[in-house]
């Protein structure tokens, strides 16, 4: 046991009816990190130096360094901050998945410099709308900030790559929370590694294997990715599956790198009265399908489902006849 203080206790951890179990973590040396990643196991890596050179990053040094460029903002009335596609909200509002579906957009994205969204962070105030900036981090960030993101430890993620066959590196997405956000369980399509600069959260994951106790919004749905299981009052009469869901979760501090699986569902949350929450991810690309193996991986089959549901909402036209079409084929088919 180490004499460290512990910097957060369970009673900043929201309550939810789940049966969980710890996430492994180790060293970063320590073999089984990559035993772990190569089954495609989440695993927390600790003491690497993946992000010490933002060790600095507060918020002061963020105000000072970020340059003027317009972030992305995700405003909530509530705590939660469910992501949506605006590709697919432009279809439905466009009438072009069939008609009679809404879709009002539970939170609202604004871009913000900077120095507004601490301002408001600041000043926050109960009643006041929940802020979340998501941004890319690009070429208009300021040049220290450029210089702390080349001194990443591109050499630990590289090899990560590398050794466990990923496709490249799409972005990397800062996080700035407010203590006690929530972002809900879904999926990504791409590996991440979730590395925790400031503060903590709260990660819980579920294999993709579990697809049936999670019920995924359809492909159509600008949820898409998303559980439509609300982990504050879950509707066991709609989703009753989700009663036999095993999750695995773990607190992430300072320094911690959390490998979230492709496909692998997540909900993370900033504790509560824990202070704000500052996050980078690396996403990287599934590898080459040249690379695949039989028999497949459980995410493989969860893509597969996803894109025969898209082909047939594309020929279809009308979501509502998917799900019948999908039940003849099962319910006339011959099996032993
Ligand atoms: O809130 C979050 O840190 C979410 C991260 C993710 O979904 O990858
Ligand atoms: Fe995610």
């Amino acid at each position: 046991m180490s004499n460290e203080k512990k910097q957060w206790d369970p009673s900043q951890l929201r309550k939810y009816d789940i049966n969980l179990e710890q996430i492994s973590r180790y060293d970063y040396n320590d073999p089984r990190v990559d035993e772990l990643m190569s089954q495609n196991k989440p695993v927390i890596i600790e003491n690497s130096s993946v992000v010490a050179s933002a060790k600095k990053w507060n918020l002061d040094y963020l105000e000072k360094y970020m340059g003027n460029g317009d972030y992305t903002v995700f405003l909530s009335r509530n705590h939660k901050f469910k992501y949506y596609d605006d590709k697919k909200v432009a279809k439905i509002n466009n009438g072009d998945v069939g008609k009679n579906i809404e879709f009002t957009q539970p939170t609202k994205k604004v871009d913000m410099k900077l120095p507004e969204f601490l301002k408001r962070l600041k000043e926050w105030k109960r009643g006041d709308d929940r802020l979340y900036l998501q941004q890319g981090l690009n070429n208009t960030v300021g040049s220290e900030i450029v210089r702390d993101f080349l001194n990443f430890d591109w050499n630990f993620c590289n090899s990560k790559q590398a050794k466990h066959n990923w496709g490249p590196l799409t972005y990397n997405l800062l996080l700035i929370a407010m203590e006690g956000n929530v972002t809900p369980c879904h999926y990504d399509e791409q590996q991440n590694l979730f590395a925790q600069i400031y503060g903590y959260k709260r990660c819980i994951l579920f294999p993709p294997s579990q697809f049936e106790c999670l019920y995924p919004y359809p492909v159509y749905h600008p949820h898409d990715r998303q559980s439509m299981v609300d982990f504050d009052r879950p509707e066991y009469s709609k989703f009753p599956k989700f009663k036999e869901a095993k999750g695995y979760e773990a607190v992430v501090g300072p320094g911690d790198v959390l490998y979230i699986p492709i496909y692998w569902w997540h909900h993370i949350e900033s504790l509560m009265r824990g202070g704000h929450t500052i996050t980078v991810n690396f996403w990287y690309k599934d590898g080459p399908s040249s690379s695949i193996s039989y028999p497949l991986r459980d995410y493989q089959k969860v893509a597969i489902m996803r894109n025969i549901e898209k082909m047939l909402q594309d020929v279809l036209k009308d979501p509502r006849e998917v799900g019948p079409l999908l039940r003849t084929m099962v319910l006339g088919r011959f099996t032993e």
